[in-house]
């Protein structure tokens, strides 16, 4: 029985010994060097450089420069004393156009990178897809078409070849969620298509990507590690008494539709109901569950806000603040039906509500299905408007309200564990500031500040926070 402060701002709590409390990252908000050693474009590349897709028309091109600063990214993660790093590998710098021989520079720069962090005692867990697919395979079809997923499985196997005998963590996909329907349905993201059928099809030539890269990683690493996938399941809530139907929906689209296949073997059998006016889901073949049915070590879980939902009564306008990107096209196949209620603050920059009990919710929501699924936090973070101050001539960002947010969470992430949830980690959302998709730069995640003239890194107060946590695994004061 947790009793902690109602608003869950404990300090003082302390997690178990081995418990990972590290920070993560994706290449393309991150990296920049879009042309360097052989990189080929992505999907991002071309979404990002379309005119109206992003914010200020930001781009990757050049980002945190991570590319070319990566040594001084790997002193500064060791100098916060980060157990581990969750990055990822951008396929179109090991294969530029998915298909065909490895480009061994974009290897070579992976392989620095898990050397660096071994170097400096931080645990190697590598991402292979976090949304930049090479743009010549969404030329074919992207994910609406099953060859990317076949390429996918030949992608891992490369990767796993060359890193698979450090890398302790293989994460497939983060967030298919995201590349499905924000990428397919409503076009807030690359490849910025609006086909509700595609998203559907995406989803499922995901899912299927993640069972062959599992086979793939298995069938070339020579160390032990563990093999994941991170998904944003969705933290439900009903409003009304119309709400358990409509969360009973959107959880089918939203969650189920990766878990089902991923973890149960099958697709749930009120999905393809729900989905019935959008597809026969005749694209799923005979077989194809048992291949993306793999077992798995861990279940990455992203968490930020809660989502409130219930049956649209069919008057006024349709409530649609699921805290996705606006674009005036819905994201969710088949639910035209269905809210999205606008919820209680406060809020983050992103607009999001701050809600750390929903993180509690989800974790023993996930462990109940589950129960002997090891699960891991591998995003909670937030944005808000950080200035910097000069206080004394030394710049220093103040950021109790991130400070607060982390506390609040990982308060919640204490007390799913000690209700019995096997949480093994917790990995901070982001380790810098970087180009935040449709939002561009104008969205700081960071617990470090990058300053986009400059590109200098400056740890916010959360970072030292975020520290001292890392460094005793008791939640600070
Ligand atoms: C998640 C993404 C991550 C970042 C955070 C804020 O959906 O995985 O790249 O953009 O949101």
């Amino acid at each position: 029985m947790s009793t902690g402060n109602e608003d869950y701002r404990d300090a003082g709590l302390q997690f178990p010994d081995g418990f990972v409390f590290g920070s993560a990252t994706a290449s393309y908000q991150i990296e920049g060097g879009v042309h360097e050693d052989g990189r080929g474009p992505s999907i991002w590349d071309t979404f990002s450089h379309t005119p109206g897709r992003v914010v200020n028309g930001d781009t990757g091109d050049v980002a945190d420069d991570h590319y070319h600063r990566v040594e001084e990214d790997l002193d500064l993660m060791k100098s916060l004393g980060l157990h581990a790093y969750r990055f990822s590998i951008a396929w179109p710098r090991i294969q530029a156009t998915g298909r065909g021989p490895a480009n061994q520079a974009g290897l070579d720069f992976y392989s620095n990178l898990v050397d660096g962090l071994i170097a400096r005692g931080i645990t190697p867990v590598a991402t292979l897809y976090h949304w930049d697919l090479p743009q010549a395979l969404e030329d074919e079809g992207g994910w609406t078409n099953r060859a990317t997923a076949e390429a996918f499985g030949e992608y891992a196997r490369i990767v796993g070849e060359a890193l698979g005998d450090r890398v302790a963590v293989w994460t497939t996909l983060n967030e298919p969620w995201c590349s499905a329907y924000l990428g397919y349905a409503s076009g807030a993201h690359a490849p910025g298509r609006t086909e509700p059928l595609a998203s559907l099809q995406a989803a499922h030539h995901l899912n299927l990507a993640h069972g062959l890269a599992i086979q793939s990683l298995r069938s070339v690493v020579t160390n032990d590690p563990q093999y994941s996938v991170t998904l944003n399941l969705h933290a439900l809530r009903g409003d009304g008494p119309t709400g358990p139907e409509a969360v009973r929906r959107i959880d089918a689209l939203a969650n189920r539709v990766f878990t089902g296949p991923m973890l149960h073997g099958a697709y749930p059998a009120d999905l393809l109901e729900d989905t019935a006016a959008n597809t026969d889901w005749s694209f799923v073949q005979d077989g194809d569950t048992d291949i993306i049915h793999q077992p798995i070590d861990i279940l990455g879980v992203n968490y930020y806000s809660t989502t409130l939902v219930r049956v649209w009564d069919g008057t006024g306008e349709r409530e649609s603040a699921d805290g996705h990107k606006a674009v005036g096209v819905s994201p969710w196949p088949g639910a035209d039906d269905i809210e999205f209620l606008p919820q209680p603050g406060p809020y983050t920059a992103m607009g999001w509500n701050i809600e750390p009990s929903g993180l509690e919710e989800l974790l023993l929501a996930v462990h109940a299905e589950f129960p002997d699924q090891a699960l891991m936090i591998t995003e909670n973070g937030v944005a808000f408007d950080d200035v910097v101050s000069t206080d004394g001539g030394v710049a220093a960002v103040h950021d109790p309200d991130r400070i607060d947010y982390l506390r609040r969470h990982i308060t919640a992430a204490h007390r799913a564990l000690e209700a019995g949830v096997d949480l093994r980690g917790y990995f901070v959302w982001s380790l810098m500031d970087n180009f935040e998709w449709g939002y561009g730069y104008t969205k700081r995640f960071g617990i470090v500040r990058v300053d986009y003239d400059t590109l200098e890194r400056l740890p916010k107060d959360s970072a030292a926070w975020y520290a001292s946590l890392a460094a005793t695994g008791r939640i600070p004061d």
